[in-house]
């Protein structure tokens, strides 16, 4: 049977997984490993030699408990400095309309992510949200079709390049190969959004520790994916310095008692504290509380919409809603804050999609390790590159699509 692994670095936890494919192509977990992260945040790798050891904890207890050896990973990516755009481009095939092939749409692929090249960058993903095939709008897939001239936009992602090589060295030094890498906020879509949210328009966040990874899908396709460097740890240090506790205190009080909305707290309930300096504990208002961590929440809120509104769209495209995931998302009363904040219907996100050890695997925390077992290049309507860009940027500066054609190949099997 075809195993496939994940390895998804956050900022509390690393998480490893591994997954058997079986013969009707449906995906079984049979291990899990979760390590403490040490020397990673925010994506960054802070220390080589930490880093490398919480990744090694996660690989041998999913090891031990699937019972087979890690060759390689999907790895996820995620850093605030990443950032997304979409590119145009037309080319002309013939005068005379001809049937268009998978080569045609590398080309016009390869022309966008060449526009979209930049010093310090490299690109991980690029996929075309939609076609134009002459004057038609709103071709799905080309691909069979006759037309002279075809257009795309390719919604491209790019992380900063030393990031980029730090992780992979990480990755590395732990014996383990790079099958592929993905934005995590594109995983995480994998695992938890429907398919008639991408069409119907969908803003999903992943509120990590250290980050809020973001995602807008219209047409089915993604238009921008974001991060912010803000995630749970700001609200548990927010926590600590209004309260004056310390912040292991500040983080089980928050899992304890914290709540999203203020409004939604009677004035009357209270829990107790011990302040530092102090020997004796006192008592604070819940919903005190809940003030410090809306503060926050809508510190986020307010950053995803201003990216959105920089990058010109209008959030009246999302119809189907938000959704959240990620570990933040366990806190309680955020479905309602997002709901009444952003006036949008709103959901939280579960991974699905794979079968075996529900029970652990049922946790908006694990939603990037679940996606990118589930991440096969192909997001939209089939077409997504993401590139080993190391090894293929030629000595000409070009990028070359190596792969890519036998990705596509492999999706119109599956679609046939
Ligand atoms: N029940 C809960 N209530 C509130 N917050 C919670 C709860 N459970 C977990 N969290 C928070 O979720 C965060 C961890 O989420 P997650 O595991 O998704 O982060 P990560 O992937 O390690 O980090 P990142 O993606 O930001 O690098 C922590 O800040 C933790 O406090
Ligand atoms: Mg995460």
């Amino acid at each position: 049977m075809k195993t496939v692994a994940s390895l998804d670095l956050g900022t509390s936890k690393i998480v490893a997984l591994v997954a058997e494919i079986d013969s009707y192509g449906d995906m079984h977990v049979i291990g899990i490993g979760e390590a403490p992260s040490r020397g990673i945040e925010r994506g960054q790798i802070t220390r080589l030699d930490l880093a490398v050891s919480s990744v090694l904890r996660a690989i041998k207890e999913a090891q031990e408990m699937a019972g087979v050896k890690l060759n390689s990973v999907n790895l996820g990516i995620s850093s605030p400095v990443l950032k997304s755009q979409n590119e145009r481009d037309t080319i002309n095939i013939s005068p005379q309309p001809v049937e268009i092939d998978e080569s045609q749409i590398e080309r016009i692929i390869e022309r966008t992510t060449i526009r979209a090249r930049e010093e310090g960058y490299e690109i991980i993903s690029a996929i075309p949200r939609k076609f134009i095939l002459d004057e038609q709008e709103g071709v799905l897939d080309p691909v069979g079709l006759l037309g002279s001239k075809l257009a795309a936009e390719v919604h491209i992602v790019k992380v900063g390049t030393t990031l980029l090589r730090n992780v992979e060295k990480v990755v590395k030094s732990s014996g383990i190969n790079i099958a592929d890498k993905y934005p995590s906020i594109m995983a995480s879509a994998e695992a938890v959004l429907t398919q008639e949210e991408k069409e119907e328009g969908a803003l999903l966040l992943d509120i990590g520790a250290g980050l809020t990874d973001f995602i807008l899908f219209t047409e089915g396709s993604p238009i921008i994916t974001g991060t912010i460097p803000i995630g749970g740890n700001s609200i548990t240090k927010d926590i600590a310095h209004f309260m004056k506790i310390n912040v292991e205190q500040a983080e089980r009080i928050k899992l304890e008692h914290g709540f999203a909305l203020s409004d939604l707290v009677n004035e009357s309930e209270r829990i107790k504290i011990r302040p530092r300096g102090e020997d004796k504990e006192t008592m604070v208002s819940k919903k005190s509380l809940a003030e410090v961590i809306q503060i926050r929440l809508e510190e986020i809120a307010d950053n995803v919409l201003e990216y959105i509104n920089t990058q010109g769209i209008n959030i009246s495209i999302i119809n189907a809603g938000v959704v959240l995931t990620g570990g933040s998302a366990k806190l309680a009363g955020i479905k309602e804050f997002f709901e009444r904040y952003l006036d949008l219907p709103t959901r939280i996100g579960y991974p699905t999609g794979v079968m075996g050890l529900k029970e652990r695997i049922q946790n908006p925390a694990y939603s990037t390790a679940v996606g990118l077992l589930k991440s096969k290049s192909r997001f939209t309507h089939g077409y997504s590159v993401n590139y080993q860009n190391s090894q293929n940027v030629g000595s000409e500066g070009k990028v070359k699509l190596t792969g890519l054609l036998d990705k596509l190949k492999s999706f119109f099997k599956e679609v046939l």
